[in-house]
């Protein structure tokens, strides 16, 4: 571990007035330009104020580029360069390239930084300001001199920031744009910087196994942390928690073994060499089935597999929140996102939730013109990644209605449709309870809490588990019913006011007392609730169906009386 909280906040003071002379003064010849007048000129209403996002965004870039100047003196010493840099007659290669690999790890951490801190002020902004901006960095080199590398950075920046489109007027005209483009910029540079990184596979293990923390960003590598904003947040559950859908299972693991095989270097799957195997997914099922859950776990298996390959692996995610959430400009950065995977340089699962939604919201009346072009662009790119990919890419994609989708995608999903069922047998059903019961079982039997108190197989007055997972499978639960009956059982177990003394205790013995309190669960608890789940659910679907009913009669009334209207209209003519 970098000792990084002993190393930056006293380091960072300083360099901190170093970085803001400079980025006050900075000289691209013949001009002497200075971010933080620019940057109060955007908007010229009022020259003297700075909008908080403005602000922020200001400090961030001030706080990664101090962090800049912080990290490469730490490298320096980490990678022995002062000892280099004294024999340095006999070999200036090595220290060159260790310079050069302190510039890019410095300067990644920086990007990372800024583009982490400038996320949530971008998540915050109002929709329609939301911009994101073509950029490319290709140009801007990375130096053995910090210094060098510094100024390449900060003018290629600065030149963005005033560009002028060919009326003269600005490109960048709200603070929104400026916290946009700051957060592009620097989250590509730290994409680049990555990229370059492939070059240094000597020295990365230097970096690979440290902690850069700072302020809630963290920095591990070349990895960057910071969640992206389009990114449906995933539930952490794994294939280990899953019951049944025994075929998926097999066919996603397949799948997640042959991407794994992809080389980043030489862009070849030798797996796919060998014989081409399906990266286009489609998984159907009833709702809460576990389609949604088996993403969740093919992201956790293909992170952490490809953790310890050390390759790079990024999870794209699409929902049918597509149409309410990411239009226009987020539908746009999703497609950037598309064209990166071609690149090749990194394994990729894109994952489509619900698509019969997104591809039914193309018709749907709500969606503009011009969301409806952008919806229909996006397939396009999805569907393009489905027939080009190098063999980096898979796309799975879920519905609960496999006759709702059409289109080119579509065509090339139903190629490999797989059927999720779910929990399908009473032993299923026990064995999703004692997964989601886990912790309330006797420690002997895995658990912590005790309360859980339920016999394998049981009688008409006690059921067991074989009983309550008879039951689930006669009234056709799926295993969403399941999870949210087991949560509520843990609930009313831990239903109980706190007795004073528990805040005295610590350790094991705070949670031997606690144990003691929770109120067991026998298997007729379990099964009541399970009749409860089901009554419950019952008088929804009622209620829905009603709705639904209602709902159809009062427009199909509508349209009478409108054709009606009309036509009297016609007669009166
Ligand atoms: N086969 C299963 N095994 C274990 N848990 C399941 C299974 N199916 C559903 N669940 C539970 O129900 C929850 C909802 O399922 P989800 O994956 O969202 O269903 P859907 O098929 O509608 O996407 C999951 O988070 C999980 O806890
Ligand atoms: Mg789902």
């Amino acid at each position: 571990m970098i000792d990084a909280e002993k190393l930056l906040p006293g380091d960072l003071a300083e360099h901190r007035k170093k970085v803001k002379d400079r980025l006050r003064n900075f000289r691209i010849d013949p001009l002497t330009l200075d971010l933080y007048r620019l940057v109060r000129e955007i908007d010229d209403q009022d020259p003297d104020l700075m909008s908080v996002e403005e602000t922020g965004t200001l400090l961030a870039i001030e706080e990664g580029l101090s962090a800049f100047f912080a990290l490469f003196g730490h490298l320096e010493n980490l990678l022995e360069i002062p000892a280099l840099r004294a024999d340095a007659a006999r070999d200036r290669k090595l220290l060159e390239h260790r310079l050069t690999f302190a510039s890019l790890h410095a300067l990644f951490a920086a990007a990372s930084i800024i583009a982490g801190k400038t996320a949530p002020i971008r998540e915050g902004l109002p929709r329609e300001e939301v911009r994101s901006w073509p950029l490319d960095l290709e140009s801007v080199e990375v130096d053995a001199n910090e210094i060098r590398t510094f100024n390449n950075v900060v003018s290629r920046f600065l030149v963005d920031l005033c560009e002028k489109k060919p009326d003269r007027s600005r490109v960048v005209t709200c603070s929104a744009d400026f916290v946009c483009l700051t957060h592009d910029f620097f989250r590509e540079m730290a994409e680049r910087c990555t990229r370059l990184s492939q070059s240094y596979l000597d020295l990365r293990p230097v970096v690979e196994n440290r902690h850069f923390l700072f302020d809630g960003v963290s920095v591990s590598g070349f990895t960057l942390q910071i969640e992206d904003p389009e990114s449906v947040a995933v539930s952490g559950e794994t294939f280990e928690q899953m019951v049944g859908n025994r075929e998926m299972k097999t066919s996603l693991l397949g799948v997640a073994d042959k991407i794994l095989l992809y080389d980043t270097r030489t862009r070849r799957n030798p797996a796919k060499e060998l014989g081409d195997f399906a990266r286009t997914i489609l998984l159907y099922g009833r709702p809460g089935t576990g389609k949604t859950m088996a993403i969740s776990a093919l992201i956790h298996e293909l992170t952490a597999r490809a953790k310890k390959l050390d390759k790079p692996f990024r999870a794209v995610l699409i929902g049918s929140d597509v149409k309410d959430k990411y239009f226009g400009e987020s539908v746009k950065n999703l497609k950037r996102k598309l064209s990166e995977l071609e690149r090749g340089d990194r394994i990729c699962l894109v994952a489509i939730e619900d698509i019969d939604l997104m591809l039914a919201s193309r018709d749907d009346v709500n969606v503009n013109a011009a969301d409806k072009d952008l919806l229909h662009e996006l397939m396009n790119s999805l569907e393009g990644v489905a027939s080009r990919d190098l063999g980096n890419a898979a796309i799975v994609a879920t519905t609960n209605d496999i006759k709702g989708i059409e289109g080119a995608l579509a065509e090339r999903l139903q190629e490999n449709p797989l059927e999720v069922r779910g929990p399908e047998t009473a032993e299923d059903f026990a064995a999703l309870f004692r997964i989601k019961l886990r912790r309330g079982f006797a420690p002997e039997d895995g658990g912590v809490g005790g309360y859980i108190r339920v016999p394998d197989k049981g009688s008409r007055r006690n059921p067991g588990w074989r009983e309550i997972g008879q039951a689930c499978l006669e009234y056709g639960f799926t295993g969403r019913p399941v999870k949210n009956i087991c949560k509520r059982l843990m609930t009313v177990a831990g239903e109980f006011r706190m007795p004073e003394e528990v805040y005295a205790l610590e350790g094991d013995q705070c949670v031997e007392r606690l144990r003691s309190l929770y109120r067991p669960i026998d298997g007729a608890a379990v099964l009541a609730e399970v009749e409860r789940y089901r009554t419950h659910s019952q008088a929804h679907e009622k209620a829905m169906r009603e709705e639904r009913i209602r709902s159809r009669k009062e427009s199909l009334i509508n349209e009478l009386r409108a054709s009606r209207l009309a036509q009297e209209e016609l007669r009166k003519e």
